[in-house]
C-alpha cells in the first residue's frame, strides 16, 4: 500500500489545498491578520487554541500540540494515512496522480477511478428506483423495518429492479462493457451473456473513509435465499480493509466503535443516533480491519448477534482486537437476537443502558466460562477455578487481579488465598513482564530528575530563534557568525537547525509548510515554525536570543569540564549555579 510520491507532487498538493480552505470546512475560525483562531477540532476546549496561519500554511494547536500541513491535518481529521491522504487532497483539487504511479499501479488506479464512477452512477439509479414505479414493494419493505426517509437518503439506500435496466443505464450513460463488468454491478455468465447482478432487491452501498462507493450489498425483500448478496472483489472493493458505516462512524464522538454483524444494525443504530457503529462486509472480522479500527479508536464494543454463531465470532474478534491492544467490551442482547431487534423492542435509553453496562472483556470471559461447569460438583469448580486463573494471570494491573479474585472468591467459597497461589502459578511470566515495566518507570523518573529545570527557557529561546532564521536570512547570518549546531538541542531542534541551514547555503529561501510536510515529526516542526511572532525589531530579538544561547553552550561545557573532572568542582559548580540562575532565570 505504501506508495513514493516525489516532493514537487507534495508541493503540488499543498499549494492547492489551501489550508484554510481545507480546515474552514470543519473548524469556524476568526481571522486577525494572517491567523485564524477557533476551536480545536481534536481535542474537547471551550476557549480556542488552535491556530491556523494562512500565510504559512500550518495549524497548530496550543492544547494539545496537534499541528502541521494541511496533509496533517486530513490525516488526523479523516483518520487517512499518508498516502491515502494524498489521494484524497489530490482527489479535491483535481491532481491527476496516474502519472506517479508505476505502469500496473496507474492501470489499477485508472480502473478503480472507473469504478468508483459506475457505482456512483449505479447507486443513484437503485435510489431513483425506490422511489419510482418499480419501487412500490421496496419502500413498503423498508416502512415495514421503521427505517425513516432521513435515514434512506444518509445511507443512500435503493432498490434494484427485475431485469437488466442497470446494465442499460450504464450503457446509455457510455460505460462500456469490459468495465461494467469489472466493477462487479452486472456478471457475465459462461454463455458470454451479461445481465445485472441485483435483481429485486434492496440495495444498501458501501462506502470508504473517503466517500467513495466501494461495492454494494443487496437485500432480499422477503426470505429468499441467499438474504444478501454482496459485491465482488473488484480493484475498488477489498472485503478485508473496510467496515460498512465507518464512513460517518469514524468522526463518532463517542471514545469507542460499536461492532455489529449486519447492514441492517449499523443503519437501525446510527437512526437512533448511535454513531460509532460499524459492521464487517458479510465475513468475519480480519486482522486488517481490526489494524484499521485500532487507528481510529482504543475501544470496541462488540454487539455480536445473540445465536451461537454470533457468539462464536465475538471470541474471535475480541483475541484479534486484544492483540491490537484494543479495550474490548461486549454487549449481551438478552432475548433479542440483535442490535436492531434490541433497539426496536426496548428503544434507544435502554440500548444505551447496555452500551455502560457492557462487560469488559475479562468480566465477559469469566461469565463465559462460568456457563462451562457446574459448581455445585467439586471436579468441576476446581476446573473452573483453574481455568479462571489463567485469564487471570494475564491481567496487567495486581490491582484489578486482585479485585477479581476477590469477586470469585465470595462466589465460589474458595479462600482468594487459595485462589491466589493458582494465578502465581501462571504468573511467573506476567509478573516478570510487570517487573520489567516498574524497572523501566523507575529509570525514567531518574532521568527526569536530572534534567536541568531552566533548561526549558533555552529550548524556548532556541525555538524563537529558529523561527526567525526561517523567515530572515539575515538572522540566519547573524546566527552562523556567533552559534554552531551543537549550541542547539540535539534532536529535532538540531536537526531543523540544519536543515534550514542546507537551505540557505544553497542559496535558496525555505519554504516552512514543505518543511513540515517532509518532517516526521510535523507537530513539532509545525509548533516551532508556525507562529508569526509578534516582534517589532526581529533583529534585535535574534541578538539576544543568540546572547542567550551563546551563554548555555559556554555554561554546558563548563558543566561538562566539572562532570569530568577537569575543573575541581565545589566553588566552581556554585559560581555556576548563581551564574545560572542569573543569566538563564527560572522557568516559568
Ligand atoms: P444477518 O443474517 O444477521 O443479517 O447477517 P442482518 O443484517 O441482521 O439482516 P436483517 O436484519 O435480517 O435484514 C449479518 C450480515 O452477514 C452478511 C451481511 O453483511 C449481513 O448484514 N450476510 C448475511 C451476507 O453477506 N450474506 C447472507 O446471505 C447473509
Ligand atoms: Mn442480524
Amino acid at each position: 500500500m505504501a506508495q513514493f510520491f516525489p516532493e514537487t507532487l507534495i508541493q503540488e498538493i499543498m499549494d492547492k489545498n489551501d489550508i484554510v480552505d481545507v480546515v474552514s470546512s470543519y473548524v469556524s475560525m476568526k481571522r486577525s491578520g494572517t491567523t485564524l483562531k477557533g476551536l480545536c477540532p481534536f481535542h474537547k476546549e471551550k476557549t480556542p487554541s488552535f491556530t491556523v496561519s494562512s500565510d504559512k500554511q500550518l495549524y497548530y494547536c496550543f492544547g494539545c500540540s496537534n499541528g502541521g500541513t494541511v496533509i496533517n491535518f486530513i490525516m488526523q481529521a479523516e483518520n487517512l494515512d499518508f498516502t491515502e491522504t494524498v489521494k484524497y487532497l489530490a482527489e479535491r483539487a483535481n491532481v491527476d496522480l496516474s502519472r506517479f504511479e508505476g505502469d500496473g499501479g496507474a492501470e489499477t488506479t485508472h480502473l478503480r477511478s472507473i469504478i468508483y464512477k459506475i457505482n456512483s452512477e449505479s447507486a443513484k439509479f437503485f435510489y431513483n428506483c425506490l422511489f419510482g414505479e418499480p419501487g412500490q414493494a421496496a419502500r413498503e419493505y423498508l416502512i415495514g423495518r421503521e427505517l425513516s426517509k432521513g435515514i434512506i437518503n444518509k445511507f443512500g439506500i435503493g432498490y434494484a429492479p427485475e431485469g437488466n435496466l442497470l446494465l442499460a443505464h450504464l450503457r446509455q450513460q457510455g460505460f462500456d462493457d469490459n468495465s461494467i463488468i469489472q466493477s462487479g454491478v452486472v456478471v457475465k455468465n459462461d454463455e458470454g451473456n451479461v445481465y445485472d447482478r441485483f435483481r429485486n432487491r434492496v440495495i444498501f452501498p458501501i462506502i470508504d473513509r473517503r466517500k467513495n462507493i466501494i461495492g454494494f450489498g443487496g437485500r432480499v425483500l422477503g426470505d429468499g435465499i441467499p438474504k444478501y448478496l454482496n459485491s465482488p472483489e473488484t480493484a475498488a472493493f477489498n472485503k478485508s480493509y473496510n467496515l460498512f458505516g465507518l464512513n460517518f462512524a469514524k468522526s463518532t464522538k463517542d471514545d469507542y466503535l460499536i461492532l455489529v454483524e449486519g447492514y441492517t444494525d449499523v443503519i437501525s443504530l446510527h437512526q437512533n443516533k448511535i454513531t460509532s457503529a460499524v459492521a464487517t462486509l458479510g465475513t468475519a472480522l480480519t486482522p486488517e480491519q481490526a489494524r484499521l479500527i485500532k487507528r481510529i479508536k482504543g475501544e470496541v464494543v462488540i454487539a455480536y448477534d445473540s445465536d451461537e454463531a454470533g457468539q462464536k465470532a465475538t471470541k474471535r474478534a475480541i483475541e484479534l482486537l486484544a492483540g491490537e491492544d484494543v479495550v474490548v467490551r461486549v454487549l449481551t442482547m438478552g432475548d433479542c437476537k440483535d442490535p436492531d431487534d434490541y433497539i426496536k423492542k426496548h428503544g434507544k435509553g435502554a440500548f444505551e443502558n447496555q452500551l455502560i453496562n457492557a462487560k469488559v472483556q475479562i468480566e465477559y470471559k469469566i461469565s463465559k466460562i462460568q456457563e462451562k461447569y457446574n459448581l455445585s460438583n467439586i471436579d468441576e469448580k476446581v476446573k473452573y477455578i483453574n481455568e479462571l486463573a489463567a485469564e487471570f494471570a494475564k491481567i496487567k494491573s495486581p490491582v484489578e487481579r486482585e479485585v477479581y479474585i476477590s469477586k470469585i472468591s465470595d462466589e465460589t467459597g474458595v479462600s482468594a488465598d487459595s485462589i491466589l497461589s493458582e494465578v502465581k502459578r501462571s504468573l511467573a511470566v506476567t509478573e516478570r513482564k510487570t517487573k520489567m515495566e516498574a524497572f523501566k518507570a523507575t529509570a525514567s523518573v531518574g532521568v527526569i530528575k536530572n534534567i536541568n529545570p531552566k533548561k526549558a527557557n533555552v529550548i524556548r529561546a532556541q525555538k524563537q530563534l529558529l523561527n526567525l532564521i526561517s523567515i530572515d536570512k539575515n538572522i540566519y547570518k547573524m546566527t552562523i557568525n556567533n552559534l554552531s549546531d551543537d549550541d542547539f538541542e540535539e534532536g529535532t531542534i538540531r536537526d531543523l537547525f540544519n536543515e534550514l541551514k542546507i537551505i540557505y547555503e544553497s542559496g535558496a529561501l525555505p519554504e516552512v509548510k514543505l518543511i513540515v510536510a517532509q518532517a516526521s515529526n510535523a507537530a513539532e516542526i509545525a509548533e516551532i515554525l508556525h507562529d508569526n511572532q509578534n516582534i517589532t525589531d526581529k533583529q534585535l530579538a535574534a541578538k539576544e536570543l543568540i546572547g542567550l544561547i551563546a551563554k548555555e553552550a559556554r555554561l554546558k561545557q563548563m558543566f561538562k569540564a566539572v562532570k569530568d573532572d577537569e575543573i575541581p568542582s565545589g566553588q566552581k559548580l556554585l559560581e555556576l549555579d548563581r551564574y545560572l540562575r542569573k543569566e538563564v532565570g527560572n522557568d516559568k
